[in-house]
């Protein structure tokens, strides 16, 4: 597997995308010490300081269609989820659809882009920001945290993304068998805080709360309204309280 290596750069999501566009291989994996225009969801920027977190980004070239990568996201955080926990013990969790957070607090995001044509998907980035031993963030930000807070102990990042890599992988094909979210939903389950309680859902126009049920084959989230209506969210804003 290709490393790229890099002490200090933009983002690495942005580098991915180029090396995707210039054609470079499946699963190369562009990683950086130091991001100085880290991109987090929502047009939103993601801290990525010195020689405190995993910052990096992983090209893809999956033969689905552009609407299922929502799933590959998801599988992605599954086995980031896992990884974290098998390294640290710590009990890390997923907040709906791909926030890793410990203690309630998020230590994890993923930010994924793609560029599709009509025929398919020319390349998935999963960009992955892993706030590793980050020793504070600003007040601003409460629901920020890192495994070193969390944990009180600093963790060595090569083991947790040596470990994310291994499991990723091996989830990478078992999803590419079937390119749906159906072999991973029961793990997954087991480890998503968002089940089981009411949801605040920020569609674009409405604001409502509903009751978080299970997740779909599509990886989506059902919920029922206060109305006992059924619905089925995509991944999009929903925050749970
Ligand atoms: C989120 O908002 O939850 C997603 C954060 C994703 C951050 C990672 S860090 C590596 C990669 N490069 C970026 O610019 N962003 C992602």
């Amino acid at each position: 597997r290709e490393i790229v290596y890099y002490e200090e750069i933009s983002s690495t999501n942005e580098e991915a995308k180029q090396l995707a566009r210039e054609g470079c291989q499946e699963g190369l994996v562009v990683i950086a010490d130091q991001q100085l225009l880290g991109k987090g969801r929502l047009g939103r920027n993601w801290s990525s300081p010195a020689g405190t977190g995993i910052w990096m980004s992983l090209v893809l070239r999956p033969p689905i269609l552009p609407l299922q990568a929502s799933t590959l996201t998801l599988v992605a955080g599954l086995s980031l989820c896992e990884a974290i926990e098998a390294v640290t013990g710590l009990e890390a969790r997923i907040k709906w659809p791909n926030d890793i957070v410990v203690n309630g607090k998020k230590v994890c995001g993923i930010l994924t882009e793609m560029s599709a044509e009509l025929e398919g998907i020319k390349y998935v980035i999963l960009g992955i920001g892993i706030n590793v031993n980050t020793p504070h963030f600003p007040e601003d930000l409460p629901y920020a945290s890192s495994l070193y807070l969390e944990g009180k102990q600093q963790y060595i990042r090569k083991d947790i993304l040596k470990e994310f890599l291994m499991r990723f992988e091996k989830d990478y094909f078992t999803y590419l068998e079937v390119p749906t979210f159906q072999n991973f939903i029961q793990r997954y389950e087991a480890k998503c805080i968002t089940l089981n309680k009411k949801v605040k859902i920020l569609a674009s126009s409405q604001e409502y709360v509903a009751y978080a049920k299970a997740i779909t084959e599509e990886g989506m989230l059902k919920v029922v309204t206060e109305q006992g209506e059924e619905k089925i969210i995509l991944a999009g804003e929903v925050s749970v309280r």
